[in-house]
């Protein structure tokens, strides 16, 4: 049974702290490396989502032993390094990021493994990984580019190649097999994706160089030892995007928000806040293990402008753009979000996705191959049950719509805010947020 979830208008402004959760990609990234170092390492506040826990039971079945000494903090002891039989069935979940970057790491092992998904995963693409992998020697097959893959672990070479897509994910994989491989590996990108792969890895001391020339922006990867070293992870600014807009656009909010993570390929949101000329300070900067974090504090905007979102911005706020979709049903005018066709390729088709909802609730909306364009419309006022197709951003973001809707509202398969968030609610209801239960 999909569960349901009725929400309402709040009447209250929201106001106080919170701490946001720790960063999704930056904690998958933590368990993958942390595994490769061979080490005892301590990983400080990891993202109990369940998509990073898809990736650490993995690491726990390839023989990497883990224990929680506190509720985020935990020992990751790779010290017998990743062993398998071989033959081995890893289950993904919902996770996307597992299922890329492990592909990259699983191609130069000595044994075969098989990588499975829930039914959403199982529809994603996974050409993006597979093509330059078989560049690179891989022995890999999948069911029509789809879950799931099958591979057979062998040794590889290192290649240049030019992503024709921004993806972080891609980048990752290839640095992970990079890492194995024989000679060096360069990956290029037109548009710089986040580069947490690249921070970690340089901290953990792998024999990786990554910056910028006439091609592009390129990461060049040796086969390397990684240094075992503790590592600490920020807060994640995709999931403090639902708090900065829903303190934007409710009345009466003031709301700090603390321990973001603004590493500059992921901070797209805040240079569009800019645009829309939100009311919002950035406060007490610092770094933790090598990556930029900060508290954010948003007050309400009367008058939020419109913006556009386009070319090199895109993939600094690709996970935004359903909330920053929400903000601009608040603004004074037409927002267009445009070159973001990968949309289409997220949990769920999210193009066509939130176009349907916010038609639902009577906003103006108009679908786009490669994005959309909202006209914003102050008060909304229309009953609706919503689909959220089991994606956890549409959940959250129209849970954050549902607080300025007039109107009652229902959210189809809301529960699936735990691959992700599990903490959202208790976070909405320390704000005060009277519409949590
Ligand atoms: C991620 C990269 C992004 C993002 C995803 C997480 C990562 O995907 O949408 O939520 O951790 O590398 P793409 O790199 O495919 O754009």
């Amino acid at each position: 049974m999909v569960n349901e979830y009725k929400t309402k208008k709040i009447n209250n402004g929201l106001s106080g702290e919170i701490i946001i959760p720790p960063d999704k990609s930056v904690s998958h990234r933590a368990i993958i490396f942390g595994a490769l170092t061979n080490g005892k390492i301590k990983i400080k506040n990891l993202s109990k989502g369940q998509d990073c826990l898809s990736t650490l039971k993995i690491f726990e079945k390839l023989g990497v032993k883990y224990e929680f000494i506190s509720d985020r903090d935990l020992i990751l002891n790779s010290s017998n390094g990743i062993t398998s039989n071989k033959e081995m069935t890893f289950d993904c979940g919902n996770s996307g990021t597992t299922t890329r970057l492990l592909s990259g790491l699983l191609s130069w092992q000595n044994f075969n493994s098989t990588l499975i998904g829930d039914e959403s995963l199982s529809k994603r693409p996974m050409k993006r990984v597979i093509e330059p992998l078989k560049l690179m020697g891989a022995d890999i097959s999948s069911n029509d580019n789809k879950l799931p893959i099958k591979i057979k672990g062998k040794s590889l070479k290192g290649i240049e190649y030019f992503s024709p897509i921004p993806s972080a994910q891609v980048k990752s994989c290839l640095m992970l097999a990079g890492l194995g491989a024989q000679d060096e590996t360069t990956i290029y990108e037109k548009t710089l994706s986040r580069n947490h792969s690249e921070i970690m890895l340089k901290y953990l001391e792998a024999d990786i160089e990554y910056g910028k020339d006439e091609k592009g922006f390129y990461t060049k990867i040796k086969k390397s030892k990684l240094t075992p070293k503790d590592i600490e992870i920020v807060g994640d600014i995709s999931s403090a995007a639902f708090f900065m807009v829903a303190g934007a656009i409710i009345p009466n909010s003031s709301i700090i928000i603390k321990n973001v993570g603004i590493n500059p390929t992921r901070t797209g949101i805040i240079d569009i806040f800019k645009q829309a000329k939100i009311n919002f300070e950035i406060l007490n900067q610092k770094t933790v293990s090598n990556e930029l974090c900060a508290d954010i504090k948003v007050n309400y905007t009367k008058n939020i402008q419109p913006f556009k979102i386009e070319g090199d911005i895109v993939p600094r706020l690709i996970d935004e753009i359903p909330i920053l979709a929400v903000l601009a049903t608040q603004a004074q005018g037409k927002s267009i979000i445009k070159d973001a066709k990968d949309l289409r390729n997220k949990e769920s088709d999210r193009i066509k996705t939130i176009c349907e909802s916010f038609k639902q609730l009577g906003l103006e909306i108009e679908e786009k191959d490669d994005g959309f364009e909202i006209v914003g419309k102050k008060i909304i006022d229309k009953k609706a049950t919503l689909e959220t197709h089991l994606d956890h951003r549409l959940a959250m973001s129209y849970f954050v719509l549902s607080l300025i809707n007039e109107k009652e509202m229902i959210i189809k398969g809301f529960d699936c805010i735990n691959t992700s968030f599990p903490e959202f609610l208790d976070l909405m209801k320390k704000i005060k947020c009277t519409s949590c239960h």
